[in-house]
């Protein structure tokens, strides 16, 4: 195990999960041809046909990895082979397990983008992940008022220059991961809850305001992949320890 600057410690698997522990697994989507391949191998028929829909290389490859490294991930916590998990999909696309494997209630959910992606995972609470490469020109009022809340587009005025594109990728990164866990999608209206995401504010669910949500029902962490990413996670509970990990294909076996 080596552990690096920002605490996601390299290793080739966590050794099991327990019960109240949260897993999440940094995975470098930019690797050499021997180890897309290798990915490509693990996948599902209908993964490889989705992969090869992807217009440009670069995300053929990217989607290949994210999910062979998932289905080598997944495995060690089962003790089966990355070609033996298999998902079912919610009404609005989020994976699951699939029976039997579900029954070890095994919880996970994945996000990627830019050159990294994250794989959270739980037993028997649900979860939402949601990491994103910091795009300045994208962090504008205009998109914050089609997407946020009119409590944070306010709060998101009140910030300086030098904050707000920060605040900006937190709002977004904390909204998504709880759209995430709860599985719905853009089914849930993203004005319909708030998220605490100002400097120095604790990443939190503050209000939801329409249906039977309860917003002391959800936990949220800020995760800090590397320079030039945001990342939030939303778990159900309160009890949890969240630990993270690099995970890295140099531990594959044969490669
Ligand atoms: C999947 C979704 C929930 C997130 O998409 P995204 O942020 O573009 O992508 P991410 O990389 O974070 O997540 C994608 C992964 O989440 C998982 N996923 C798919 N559907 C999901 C769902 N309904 N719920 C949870 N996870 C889902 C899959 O593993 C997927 O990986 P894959 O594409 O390799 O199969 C998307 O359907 C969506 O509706 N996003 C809303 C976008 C938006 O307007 N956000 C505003 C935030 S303020």
């Amino acid at each position: 195990m080596v552990n690096d600057a920002q605490g996601w410690i390299a290793t080739a698997e966590a050794g099991g999960i327990r019960p109240g522990d949260v897993h999440v697994w940094r995975i470098g989507l930019v690797q050499p041809e021997r180890v897309i391949q290798h990915y490509r191998e693990l996948l599902a028929a209908n993964e490889i046909e989705r992969a090869d829909r992807f217009y440009f290389a670069k995300d053929r490859t990217r989607f290949t990895v994210a999910r062979g490294a998932m289905r080598q991930l997944l495995g060690t916590y089962l003790s089966l082979g990355p070609r033996e998990i298999s998902f079912v999909y919610g009404p609005q696309g989020k994976p699951d397990l699939a029976a039997p494997q579900s029954a070890s209630g095994l919880r996970f959910n994945l996000s990627h983008s830019g050159e990294i992606a994250l794989l959270a995972v739980a037993r028997n609470m649900e979860l939402g992940v949601d990491v994103e490469q910091i795009r300045p020109d994208f962090a504008s009022g205009e998109i914050a008022t089609r997407f946020f809340s009119p409590e944070e587009c306010a709060k998101l005025t009140t910030l300086n220059a030098d904050q707000s594109i920060d605040a900006f990728f937190n709002c977004w990164t904390r909204k998504e991961a709880y759209i995430k866990a709860r599985g719905e999608g853009l089914f849930i209206p993203l004005d319909s809850f708030e998220v605490a995401f100002a400097p120095g504010e604790e990443p939190a669910l503050l209000q939801v305001k329409s249906g039977d949500e309860f917003f002391s029902r959800w936990r949220f962490h800020a995760l800090h992949p590397g320079p030039g990413y945001k990342a939030a996670l939303a778990v159900e509970g309160s009890d949890h320890v969240l630990r993270l990990w690099e995970w890295s294909p140099q531990y594959l076996p044969g490669i």
